[in-house]
Order: structure tokens, then sequence, then C-alpha cells
């Protein structure tokens, strides 16, 4: 490569790398303090969240799987006429939507599969396991939600039937204004008689979502601090890990589950590439995490308010869990 050429890879890991520096720099010295969600997602984080899913305690992903399983056919008959593009956003390992994808009719028309993820890693996983599950093309979108949308937005035709599908309670990791915008983004790209299958974990007992999010076997905790693992590798910081706990905490007032990193004897937070500084009082947090938990009536009324007509819902009860199909008004 001749000399003073930059890869464009090189260039994308900067701007990352700058992204984070700067969001970090602007949470953790908001009150309270913050680290964006969205970082937990790295290589690590992404297998460490995976190995939740398998956790006895953490059943949301399970409940939800038993549910495609269970109602798929009826799922995709309740759409009216057959969807023609089928649209994930955040398609995790690629399982919940193969399932769903097995249960259509043999003589169905024929597919087209988009699958929208800012990590390449989960994309490349999920193509593969769309693709073997079921007779379709398959599509992967780097981009964030929002981008990929809208992207695809043009593609969407007046003459078809697209349904965009949304598992894994990832709607509550928005705070109730921004979930709203959301839900109100995705029904801006449909037209009338297409769809969202909306999957949401609902409010239940304070134990059992404690135990979800603080398990037993600390993985939840290994998942929280591999944030601070990046501070350190990312952003050049030294934190000592063990000097910070994790810590959920199932905020009742505002219907989410919290996870925090609490310093209990009092820290410094150097983070050198982000330009941070600063003291942690003891016992002080960062603030890490929401799940948002929903009662059905609730979801109903955020979707209508976006645009989407009352559906069907199907709900576990065993572990209070919720699909909920709607369709975009005309
Ligand atoms: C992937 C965002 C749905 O909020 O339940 C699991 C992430 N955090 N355990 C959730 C998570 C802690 C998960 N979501």
């Amino acid at each position: 490569m001749p000399a003073g050429a930059r890869s464009r890879a090189d260039d994308r890991r900067r701007a990352a790398v700058e992204e984070f520096a700067s969001d970090v720099r602007y949470y953790v010295t908001r009150r309270p303090r913050q680290l964006p969600s969205k970082y937990l997602y790295d290589d690590l984080g992404s297998a460490l969240f995976e190995t939740i899913t398998l956790l006895p305690w953490y059943r949301l992903a399970r409940a939800e799987m038993r549910l495609i399983g269970a109602h798929g056919r009826e799922i995709l008959a309740s759409l009216g006429a057959p969807a023609a593009t089928i649209v994930e956003l955040g398609p995790g390992n690629g399982t919940k939507l193969a399932t769903l994808l097995a249960a259509r009719d043999s003589g169905s028309p024929s597919l087209s599969v988009h699958l929208i993820d800012v990590s390449p890693r989960a994309l490349t996983r999920a193509v593969r396991t769309v693709r073997e599950a079921a007779q379709a093309e398959v599509v992967s979108h780097e981009a964030t939600y929002e981008d990929g949308l809208l992207e695809l937005a043009q593609a969407f035709g007046a003459s078809h039937r697209t349904l965009v599908v949304f598992f894994g309670s990832n709607i509550g990791n928005f705070d109730p204004p921004a979930a709203a915008a959301f839900l109100r983004l995705i029904r801006a790209v449909l037209r009338p008689g297409d769809a969202l299958l909306l999957g949401a974990d609902l409010v239940k007992e304070e134990r059992r979502l404690l135990l979800a999010y603080d398990d037993p076997l600390g993985v939840t905790a290994a998942f929280n601090r591999n944030l601070l693992v990046r501070l350190n590798r990312e952003l050049g910081a030294a934190i000592d890990l063990p000097a910070f706990g994790h810590r959920a905490a199932w905020n009742r007032e505002a219907s989410r589950v919290e996870m925090h990193l609490v310093c209990d004897r009092g820290c410094r937070l150097a983070i050198p590439v982000a330009g941070v500084d600063l003291a942690l009082a003891p016992g002080e947090t960062l603030w890490t995490e929401s799940s948002y938990k929903y009662e059905v009536s609730g979801l109903q009324r955020a979707l209508i308010q976006a645009g989407f007509e009352r559906g069907p819902v199907w709900i576990d009860d065993a572990d209070r869990f919720a699909l909920m199909l709607a369709q975009a008004g005309g």
C-alpha cells in the first residue's frame, strides 16, 4: 500500500472508536452516570448474551421460541395474504426467524428475507441459518435498524406484502418515547396491510425479573462488566474490574429492570481516549442498560398510536411473554 494510503476498514474502525469515545464522555458525565447499552454487544458481549439466553433464569428467549414454534402457522395466516418480503431487525443467530419460516405453507410464493444488524459477524451467522431453513433469498444489511429500514423502504411495493419482525424484547431497550418514535418509523416505511410482529417481555414478579438479570452463575455480571473491558481495551482505560459490582434493580414506577455497575468503595474513572477523569463516590453507579417490561394493553396502545391496527396476541402465560401482530392501518 502506498505510504499515506488508508484502507476504508481502518477509517471505519477509527470512526467507530471516536463515536464510542464521545458517547462515553457524554453519558458518563450526565446524572445519573450512564454508559449506552449498545456497546454491550461486541463479539465477547454478544457471545455472553447468547449464553444468557441458555440460562435457566433468563426465560424470555425460550418463551418466545415456544410461541413462534407453536403459533407460527397461525401468525403467518393472520397476515391475510402471504408475505413476499420479511425484514428482521436484529436477527441474533437467526433461529427465531428460521422457526417462523419453517411454518410457511409448502406452496407459498417466493420470499425475500432481509436481515438488518450492525454486527457483520451476527449477520453472517443469521444469513446461513435462515437460508438453510427456508427456500428464500436472504439479504443482509449491515446498518442500524433506522438506516436499514429507510434504505429498504423503496423496495416495499404496494403489490406485495411486507412483514417486519422485531423479536427478543429488544423494544425493551428503548425508553418509552424512543419506542414510540421507533414504532412510528416502522409504520412509516410500511404500506397499508403490511405488518409488524413484535416480541415483548411482560411485567412479572420482581423476584423472577431479578433472577433473569442477576443470575447465580454470574454470566450477566460478566456481560455487564465487559463494558469496562471495552473501555480498557479500546479507550485506553485501566479500570480495576473487581472494583465494580453488577447490580440489577427493578424500577417499578418506570416499569424497567435497570442494570448498573456499582463502585462500592469509590473509584477513579480515568478513560484517556474519551478525555474522562473523574471520581465516583462510594456506592455511585454507572447505569448500563434498561429493559422495559410491558403490559399487553400498553403495547397495544403504543402500536395504535403509531398507526397500526389492533391485531392478534399470543401470550406465554408461564413466563409472561407476548408476541403481537399489528397490521399497518390504511
Ligand atoms: C437483548 C436487550 C433483549 O434486555 O433482556 C439480557 C439484554 N441484558 N440480560 C434484555 C440483556 C441483560 C436483553 N436484550
